[in-house]
């Protein structure tokens, strides 16, 4: 961290970008609050390429406006009053100043419309990912979803392309709010063997919106946009923060939303034979999310089952798991036993909140 805030100023200084690189928060005209011209529209569909503003467009893009009807169906947008759609094949691009080399996580938000089985191709090339969006989380229908990148270039291509073949191309999802931060990656220290225990480093979060930002299933991506962490299983974990969510400490931690379908971890060094303590927090984000739960933590081949009973109004307990380690990786994993549903309306997945994960060895066992 230290190193990095020495070199970065000379860094800048040398390429002369600094100026112009990106700063955290929503790309130009990222919540599509800036439209077409009625003469570059038909009905909702956008004619021309460079009709969106600060945006370069392919294929099937509409504008929609908030309670735009498409059938019995309203759709409403997040992030002022406008967002794009993007039908079969369909994608949207921007040029964005980066610092190269550096880390980015890009957040945005996104909602199905008619089709069940969409996905989004997220690239900012040479890296891309698929983000399937089957799961709903929140039921309002949107949801926020992170994915990073490392910068290979001073200036890179956002590029969010829908691979949909739907008979209807007016089915494809929603897309508003689509913010970029640099990430800063943490690394262990002799207070924690754990990188990003206390989940400080993470994806932009929206400051209006209050249904945290999904880090989608990653196995191959070496680049987590939750620095440290890798989420296995097929679904997602959601990212909180203090502004929005009761958290054990800091501003931010991580609720298990989707039971035994997903799974946060991390790969420690550790030296066989010696004894260490994985010490965490567990609670609930104060969002109606109530009953008995369970957050199960493994450690190589050790485990401990917490039980924590939610009123949905935040709080939390602490939690221990001692083991000796038997190689010199160790395997730290985290996931809630159990699916639990917002009892506000009985349809927003939600679960446990882990937070404050420390990993040190015992010194004298
Ligand atoms: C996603 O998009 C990138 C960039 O266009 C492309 O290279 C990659 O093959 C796409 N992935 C899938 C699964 O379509
Ligand atoms: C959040 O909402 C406030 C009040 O509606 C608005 O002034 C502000 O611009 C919004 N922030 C963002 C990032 O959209």
């Amino acid at each position: 961290m230290l190193a990095f805030a020495v070199l970065l100023p000379l860094l800048l200084c040398a390429t002369g970008e600094a100026a112009f690189a990106f700063t955290d928060g929503l790309l130009p005209n990222g919540n599509f609050e800036y439209g077409p011209k009625p003469s570059q529209m038909k009905g909702t569909v956008v004619i021309g390429r460079y009709s969106v503003p600060k945006w370069e467009i392919s294929g099937f893009v509409e504008y929609i406006e908030s309670g735009h009807k498409q059938g019995d169906m309203l759709l409403v947008v997040p992030e002022g009053a406008f967002a794009v759609r993007l039908g079969n094949e369909a994608s949207i691009k921007q040029r964005v100043n980066v610092v190269k080399g550096m880390y980015y996580s890009l957040t945005f938000s996104a909602a199905r419309t008619c089709a069940q089985e969409e996905k989004l191709n997220v690239s900012v090339a040479p890296d891309s990912g698929v983000l399937p969006m089957q799961t709903l989380y929140s039921s309002n229908g949107w949801d926020s979803y992170a994915w990073a990148f490392q910068a290979d270039y001073p200036v890179v291509e956002v590029v969010i392309h829908n691979p949909g073949v739907e008979e209807d191309p007016a089915c494809g999802p929603l897309i508003d709010s689509i913010a970029l931060k640099a990430l800063y990656p943490p690394r262990p220290t002799n207070k924690n063997l754990l990188k990003n225990g206390d989940f400080e480093e993470g994806p932009y979060l929206f400051p209006n919106t209050s249904w945290g930002v999904l880090i989608p299933p990653n196995i191959e991506d070496d680049h987590s946009p939750l620095p440290g962490w890798m989420v296995e299983s097929l679904k997602a974990v959601k990212y909180i923060d203090s502004d929005h969510f009761a958290v054990p400490g800091g501003k931010r931690a991580v609720e298990l939303v989707a039971g035994k379908e997903s799974a946060i971890a991390q790969v420690a060094r550790t030296i066989p034979g010696k004894v260490y303590t994985l010490t965490f927090a567990v609670g609930d984000a104060s969002n109606s999310c109530k009953g008995s739960m369970v957050v199960e933590a493994f450690a190589g081949r050790d485990t401990v089952k917490v039980p924590y009973e939610s009123k949905g109004t935040g709080g939390f307990k602490r939690a221990i798991l001692r083991f000796t380690a038997v190689t010199t990786r160790t395997r730290v994993m985290f996931l809630s036993t159990f699916y639990t549903m917002r009892s506000d309306d009985f349809s927003s997945l939600c679960g446990p909140v882990i937070d404050d994960i420390k990993l040190l060895s015992v010194r004298r066992p």
